[in-house]
């Protein structure tokens, strides 16, 4: 789901004299202090210090990120708070992933502590050797793992994914498209379905779901979602061609085949 950055105002300075330190709570609950010289300006972020229910996020100042060679800096207007920002904030990975998730993440929360994959934003500072952006371009940035999002700036590097938001799209409409955009257009492509290919959508009103019913459309295959019956009007209109209710309906144990099965949620089991 997108959501709209906060203080749109744009960058604060520092008081004029002086050393300033902003101190956020870290991980192990120590204080982390970062001293700031007068002439940085800092920006809001929301960082999450350990793993933990969304009441472990907290909006602090940090210094405002300054690009290098090859960096940008993108002032965001909207970011999106999705199942993966869910998971690891929450620490919960696969099963049997759990320490290779804190290995690489952080043991006791994460080490990139300002979460967020996906931004939409303007082009606000260039570093040296970026020819191909433009201060004020509005873009879409795709950081990833990286994460980062969660700010009112986020530096963008070398490798990170960034392309020209449609101008047909609201912010949020835009930031709202990468995560399950994406991951549905990978499968469904690997996939290769045929342009008949009927496919029963599992989880069909997430961020997933919903935009594999959107490509499934958009291939000429055919989808049924599998979701609450309150979802049902929404997933039509995303294009399926018909809905069952899982709270009602055992989809996966009758005989009915299907051309393909996108799981969204790990719930269905299915013979080959
Ligand atoms: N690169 C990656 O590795 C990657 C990228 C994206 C997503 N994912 C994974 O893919 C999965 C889906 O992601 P998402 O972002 O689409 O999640 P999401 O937005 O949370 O959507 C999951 C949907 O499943 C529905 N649901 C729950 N139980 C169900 C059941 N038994 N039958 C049918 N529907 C059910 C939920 O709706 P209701 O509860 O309202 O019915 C919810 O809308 C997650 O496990 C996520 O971690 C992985």
């Amino acid at each position: 789901m997108g959501i709209m950055a906060g203080n749109p105002s744009g960058a604060r300075h520092l008081p004029p004299r002086g050393k300033v330190s902003l101190r956020y709570e870290n991980r192990k609950s120590r204080l982390r202090t970062y001293a700031v010289s007068r002439n940085v300006t800092r920006m809001e972020a929301w960082i999450c210090p350990r793993y933990g229910p969304p009441e472990v996020l907290r909006l602090v100042d940090v210094p405002d990120p300054v690009p290098g060679r090859g960096e940008m800096v993108v002032r965001l207007r909207a970011t999106s708070v999705h199942s993966g920002d869910s998971r690891v904030r929450g620490c919960r990975f696969p099963a049997g992933m759990g320490s290779a998730g804190r290995l690489a993440l952080g043991w006791n929360g994460p080490r990139q502590a300002v979460l967020g994959t996906d931004g939409a934003g303007v082009v606000e500072a260039l570093g040296p050797g970026v020819e191909a952006w433009r201060t004020g371009d509005e873009v879409l940035v795709v950081k990833g793992a990286a994460m980062g999002c969660h700010a009112e700036r986020v530096l963008v590097k070398r490798g990170d994914v960034v392309v020209r938001k449609p101008e047909s799209l609201g912010w949020a409409e835009a930031v709202s498209l990468p995560f399950g955009g994406q991951t549905a257009r990978y499968f469904l492509t690997k996939a290769g379905l045929a342009r008949d290919a009927e496919v029963l959508v599992i989880g069909a009103s997430g961020a997933v779901g919903s935009a594999a019913l959107q490509w499934i459309s958009l291939l000429g295959a055919r989808s049924i979602a599998v979701t609450r019956a309150s979802n049902g009007e929404w997933v039509r209109r995303l294009g399926a061609a018909e809905v069952i209710d899982y709270t009602t309906t055992d989809y996966a144990g009758g005989a009915r085949r299907f051309d393909g099965v996108m799981d969204c949620t790990g719930a269905g089991t299915f013979r080959t």
